[in-house]
């Protein structure tokens, strides 16, 4: 099958190595041109394990390809993946520009049927608008040209996309006539050899459901960081209570991990446009709203932790940040908790050595020289008042606690993920500040 796919990020060149990977003779459109550059000259803009190989292997056998080159891009495809960028406007919303430029630039180069299909996260309502824009487009130019649009939300989640994407837990597909759904059938028949796993519903069910699965994933996350928080007040220790919960099947134990707030590229964005697509129609999400103010809260907790030990005047003192990515095995810092907490301990007049075992390029681009950064974890720690742990990355998991103690000024780590037995910490001689813990 032809395939093209617009937007080359996290998601959309993910999907094209993917369906490369099964066969498919794959063309990848960016208007970056830097980007395009660095994958035609063999390197991959992004940190996500597995990925360079993918894209090699599929680059060598000539069925994965860039360009800038939209009527190239559009002339290719049967289907047109729109997998572009929707960042939250000013007022929440999700910026639906790219994805309307996209489906633009597709109507007015196509000369034969498309099924356009928008993986990019929309709101309820997008695939009318991805059609009227192409219709527009059509009709500006006096032609008559069949298309289908349909509706294809990406589930995969960063540091795990390749697995996520070759092992889907559901696939679904929203579509409104049997001839785009034959060929999303063809195109996914790869991924579900063992079982169906393609859920073909209307277009607006399936925008919804994409929707739908980040708010819940975020509302169990601020649930359980409010209810770390009370528990550090009564003394209970929320990793107890975590697996006592977990243990219900009718709850499970995933997304139940307390810590410094989520961020990343879909959670804060999702739920923000799901409340404000509630707005316009007249609704107000309560719980969805509360999610979104807990989180807020508890990105500036470590902050708070800090000051309630130093107090609100930071000047002269240090801090030693591991973790910078918004989650381990990813470079992603979009809405990270740890640029809270360095904006929170900067602006209180600190200074800040900060390591993460891949983002260091990002953390630059963001931060530029605000803070130090180190070439290895144990770099970041001399002279620090204390170790602020923000990312979960395994390599901090099991660290080697009497050289961390010989290079801070003073035995403390607040860690915003509870990696560590508070027991193991204490009896290694250090004060022991985690969420919800004893
Ligand atoms: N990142 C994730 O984990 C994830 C998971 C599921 C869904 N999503 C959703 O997928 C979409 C893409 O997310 P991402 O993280 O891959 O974004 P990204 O910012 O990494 O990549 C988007 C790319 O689109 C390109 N682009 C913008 N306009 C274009 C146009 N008109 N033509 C061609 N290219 C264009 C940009 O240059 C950029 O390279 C978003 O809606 C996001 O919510 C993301």
């Amino acid at each position: 099958m032809k395939i093209t796919v617009v937007g080359t990020g996290y998601v959309g060149l993910v999907t094209g190595a993917c369906l490369a990977e099964y066969g498919n003779d794959v063309v990848c459109l960016d208007l970056d041109q830097r980007k395009i550059d660095m994958l035609r000259a063999g390197g991959i803009p992004i940190f996500e394990p597995g990925l360079d190989d993918i894209v090699a292997r599929n680059v060598q056998a000539g069925r994965l390809r860039f360009t800038t080159d939209i009527n190239e891009s559009v002339a290719h495809g049967t289907v047109q993946f729109i997998a572009v960028g929707t960042p939250p406007d000013e007022d929440g919303s999700a910026d639906l520009q790219y994805v309307l430029a996209a489906a633009r630039n597709i109507g007015r180069a196509m000369t034969e049927y498309k099924v356009i299909v928008d993986k990019s996260t929309v709101p309820v309502g997008t695939a009318d608008k991805v059609k009227a824009a192409v219709a527009e487009e059509l009709e500006k130019r006096g032609a008559s040209i069949e298309f289908s649009v349909a509706s294809n939300p990406e589930f995969l989640k960063e540091g795990a996309a390749i697995e996520d994407f070759m092992r889907p837990d559901r696939i679904v597909v929203g579509a409104e006539d049997d001839r785009a759904i034959r060929i999303m059938r063809t195109i996914y028949q790869p991924f579900q050899r063992n079982h169906e796993r393609m859920l073909v519903m209307d277009i607006r069910s399936a925008e919804l459901t994409k929707y739908a699965a980040n708010a819940m994933l975020a509302t169990r996350i601020s649930f359980m960081n409010e209810l770390a928080n009370l528990a550090e007040k009564l003394g209970a220790d929320i990793e107890l209570v975590r697996k006592g919960i977990g243990s219900d099947p009718r709850i499970g134990y995933s997304f139940l991990y307390p810590g410094a707030g989520y961020g990343g590229s879909c959670f804060p964005k999702d739920v923000k446009a799901l409340c404000k697509t509630a707005n316009e129609y007249g609704m107000t999400l309560k719980v969805l709203e509360a999610v979104e103010e807990v989180n807020d809260t508890q990105k500036s907790l470590l902050v708070k932790k800090v000051t309630q030990r130093f107090g609100e005047d930071l000047k002269g003192r240090h801090f030693a940040i591991w973790g910078l990515a918004f989650k381990p095995k990813t470079d992603d810092m979009r809405e990270a908790p740890s640029l809270v907490v360095i904006d929170g301990l900067l602006a209180r007049g600190a200074t800040v050595s900060a390591f993460d075992p891949v983002a260091m390029h990002e953390a630059q681009r963001i931060l530029g020289d605000k803070v130090n950064y180190g070439k290895t974890l144990m770099d970041v720690l001399d002279n620090a008042d204390a170790l602020l742990i923000v990312t979960e990355w395994k390599e901090f998991q099991v660290p080697d606690f009497g050289a961390i103690k010989a290079r801070l000024k003073q035995p403390l780590v607040i860690d915003g993920r509870n990696l560590f037995d508070p027991a193991i910490v204490r009896d290694n001689g250090f004060e022991y500040d985690a969420i919800g813990r004893l």
